[in-house]
């Protein structure tokens, strides 16, 4: 039997996913795609689970979409097959926080997963990029509108039409990644930051991370809107009255995730 091309673990309540193509410098083809789609939606269902980290190799998170891959498709098979979409957008519709741990090479397709991410932490080594501009395409999987929500036209243009890279203090500085770590901290600290947020009441988390993307696709009056129809909503879980009672008492909370 062939290797998994995305390793699956359990850490505790955190669902652990590593891509696994580490030759190809994790170069995303569909298999892999539906393969780290499979695992995701599998965490997202599972109740011991609370968040989830995406991980690549030292030296790759993931260098692009497979560019052997796509090369002679003609318009018509990427049309058809709604190329290269179909099931990255899996990703999306995970309801729990996914942390993107990004070590080495993030370009292209790499890149755009790791935006795609709700989370992005980064080791020293990492670099970041939307070269496809140098392969007479352009970026196909979110990156000429999640870059520029990121980091802001200026850079987003300069990254995108240029096709260069990016290194782990300048995306930082740019807003694209929450935190800079050493290289060989970069695991631990991600576990560690999806363990805390795992071990936070999980209908809040799952709320905060809807109520969070929803700033970037609605009006301030219409996400306020929907923020406090969440937060009214929240007042209904017993997780609310065990977080307010255990604060009152000093306590530390026990949740129960509902
Ligand atoms: N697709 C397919 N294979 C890839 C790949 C990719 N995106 N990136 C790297 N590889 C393969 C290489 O072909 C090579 O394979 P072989 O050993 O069989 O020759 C192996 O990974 C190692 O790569 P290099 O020898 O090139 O390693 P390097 O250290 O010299 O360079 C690199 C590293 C700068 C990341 C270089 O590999 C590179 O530029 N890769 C392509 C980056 C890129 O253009 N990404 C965008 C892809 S298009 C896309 O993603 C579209 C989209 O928006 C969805």
């Amino acid at each position: 039997m062939s290797e998994a091309l995305v390793l699956v673990e359990n850490r505790g309540r955190v669902g652990l996913l590593t891509l696994n193509r580490p030759k190809a410098l994790n170069a995303l083809n569909d298999a892999l795609m539906d393969e780290l789609g499979a695992a995701l939606l599998a965490f997202d269902a599972d109740p011991g689970i609370g968040a989830m980290v995406i991980t690549g190799s030292e030296k790759a998170f993931a260098a692009g979409a497979d560019i052997g891959a796509m090369k002679d498709l003609s318009y018509m098979e990427a049309y058809a097959s709604d190329f290269i979409t179909r099931n990255w957008e899996t990703l999306r519709r995970i309801r729990k926080p996914v942390i993107a741990a990004v070590a080495g090479y993030a370009l292209g397709g790499g890149c755009e997963l790791a935006m795609m991410c709700d989370i992005l932490v980064a080791a020293e080594t990492a670099r970041f990029g939307q070269p496809e501009i140098k392969l007479g395409i352009i970026p196909g999987a979110g990156g000429t509108q999640r870059l520029p929500r990121a980091v802001g036209k200026a850079k987003a243009m300069d990254l995108v039409l240029t096709g260069r890279l990016m290194d782990a203090a300048e995306a930082e500085r740019a807003g694209l990644v929450s935190r800079v770590v050493p290289a060989d901290k970069l695991l631990d600290e991600a576990i560690e930051m999806a363990t805390v947020i795992a071990s936070m009441s999980l209908p809040s988390v799952m709320m905060a991370k809807e109520a969070v993307n929803r700033a970037f696709e609605t009006p301030l009056a219409e996400g306020m809107q929907f923020e406090r129809r969440l937060f009214h909503s929240l007042f209904g879980t017993q997780d609310q009255k065990e977080g307010m009672e255990a604060f009152i008492a000093k306590r530390p909370p026990s949740f129960q995730h509902k």
